[in-house]
């Protein structure tokens, strides 16, 4: 049943908390706010630019998506978060070094009125991080608890609120028994169980106030039984994991297209380099783990080796990230990638994306802020859990257990759409398109 109706409305208030306030947070941030102050366009937002086909190809109707769902509006965004470095925002995105100095300038008043509160944070789980601000508690209740009374503070300021993980990839992380249930979830944070990181008591905290969780990052966090029980339970949406931007992007575009045509892939090399702090986190060999397992699953799914054996069985993928400073936020990632076509003949595609992380990553962030605000007041979303329609947003998407998730861009993007349509009551498209030949 559509819900169109009942969808309450956006009023007030939208609070975001980002755990972790580095370059994508300050970017994301800093954007909203020269945006407000009409110094820029929000390139890159489908909720903001992005539109909606409505009924036939006919009927000429595509309105803006923001325009045709209750989407919170920038105006109403109230920005607040957590980070083991002091300082504030502005002192935040000068060193992230992602925009201008000119620009930061312009900004730089509302800017230096956003402080991180003390994080909850861990050296094991991060280890080229050292903290500076970090909360003191008796356990990992404890310390969540005081996560959760940050939200509560919150909430006495803004109507609704979402809370968005920008931190650190923690170190790889499985899915061990205290992940299972709720109840053992809980008993490991009293207990200060090791399989319990930071990103999953802000997590917890999140959900156990009532509001959606996002996880920017590949880190296990809200992939695991318990979050999912607990979300479901709350009625608090969770989506995840690790913005889908630059390389892995492309990667969901062009893997597809081979595979439509029916082409073979040998191999898949793909190799980073970046100087940001994001980049010398990864320089750790336990958080690049957590980092390329999101970054390798992908192609397998999307080119599924066990329905295509002549095409795809023997490939081999393999992705490199190397930490190099004088690069800092500009990335550049390389992809070989060797195919082969009619009778097994090889051929070679080259790409080389000269991109920049964070101005790629702070529109997807501001996205799903707003579409998770927007299933959290959505009848048929909100006690689903796992918001799987914003898979286009994410480089590993977290799905229902025992289904796999959509990889190539072009579906998540329909899936997305058709979603909006579905909980508005319009008919879904299926590019099926007999009606205009007279069927
Ligand atoms: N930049 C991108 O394009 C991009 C794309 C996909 C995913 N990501 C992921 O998003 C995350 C953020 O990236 P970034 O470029 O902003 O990194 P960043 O290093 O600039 O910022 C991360 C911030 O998180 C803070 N932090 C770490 N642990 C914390 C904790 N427990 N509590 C609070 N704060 C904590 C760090 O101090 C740091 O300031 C990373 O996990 C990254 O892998 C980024």
């Amino acid at each position: 049943m559509p819900d169109a109706a009942s969808i309450k409305p956006a009023a007030g208030k939208l609070g975001i908390m980002t755990a972790g306030m580095g370059a994508v947070c300050t970017t994301l941030i800093a954007g909203v706010e020269a945006i407000r102050q009409g110094l820029a366009k929000p390139i890159g937002s489908i909720s903001q630019m992005g539109t909606i086909r409505l009924g036939k190809r006919t009927d000429a109707k595509s309105p803006l998506i923001k325009d045709f769902v209750p989407l919170a509006k920038l105006d109403d965004l109230v920005f607040t978060g957590w980070d083991i470095f002091g300082g504030n925002l502005y002192d935040a995105a000068k060193t992230a070094g992602v925009l201008d100095r000119d620009q930061l300038e312009q900004i730089r008043p509302f800017l230096e009125g956003i402080e991180p509160m003390p994080a909850v944070f861990d050296q094991y789980y991060v280890k080229r991080l050292t903290g500076k601000r970090i909360k003191e508690g008796k356990s990992k209740c404890d310390l969540a608890s005081q996560i959760r009374n940050d939200i509560a503070e919150f909430k006495t300021k803004t109507d609704r609120q979402v809370l968005i993980w920008t931190g650190s990839t923690e170190i790889f992380m499985k899915e061990s028994a205290v992940h299972q249930s709720l109840a053992a979830f809980e008993k490991g944070l009293d207990d200060n169980d090791p399989g319990i990181a930071p990103s999953q008591m802000y997590a917890w905290a999140a959900l156990k106030e009532g509001i959606p969780f996002i996880n920017g990052a590949p880190n296990l966090t809200v992939d695991i039984p318990a979050m999912n029980e607990l979300s479901r339970k709350m009625n608090a949406p969770i989506c995840g994991k690790d913005f889908k931007t630059g390389q892995t992007m492309i990667k969901s575009v062009l893997a597809p297209a081979f595979k439509t045509r029916m082409l073979g892939v040998s191999g898949w090399y793909s190799t980073n380099i970046l100087g940001n702090r994001d980049g010398e986190v990864l320089d750790d060999p336990e958080s690049f783990k957590t980092k390329e397992e999101s970054k390798l699953g992908l192609l397998e799914m999307i080119l599924q080796p066990d329905l295509y054996p002549d095409l795809y069985k023997d490939i081999y993928h393999k992705v490199r990230i190397n930490y190099y400073p004088p690069r800092g936020d500009n990335k550049e990632g390389w992809d070989n990638i060797d195919i082969f076509g009619w009778l097994g003949y090889p051929m070679q595609l080259k790409v080389d994306f000269l991109c920049r992380d964070s101005i790629l990553a702070a529109p997807l962030a501001l996205d799903l802020c707003l579409f998770m605000d927007l299933a959290a007041r959505t009848p048929s979303l909100r006690g689903l859990g796992i918001q799987e329609w914003l898979s286009f947003y994410f480089k590993a998407p977290d799905s229902a257990k025992g289904v796999y998730p959509e990889h190539d861009l072009f579906i998540q993007s329909m899936k997305m759409k058709n979603t909006l349509r579905h909980i508005m009551g319009e008919d879904l498209i299926t590019h099926l398109g007999l009606e205009y030949y007279g069927q």
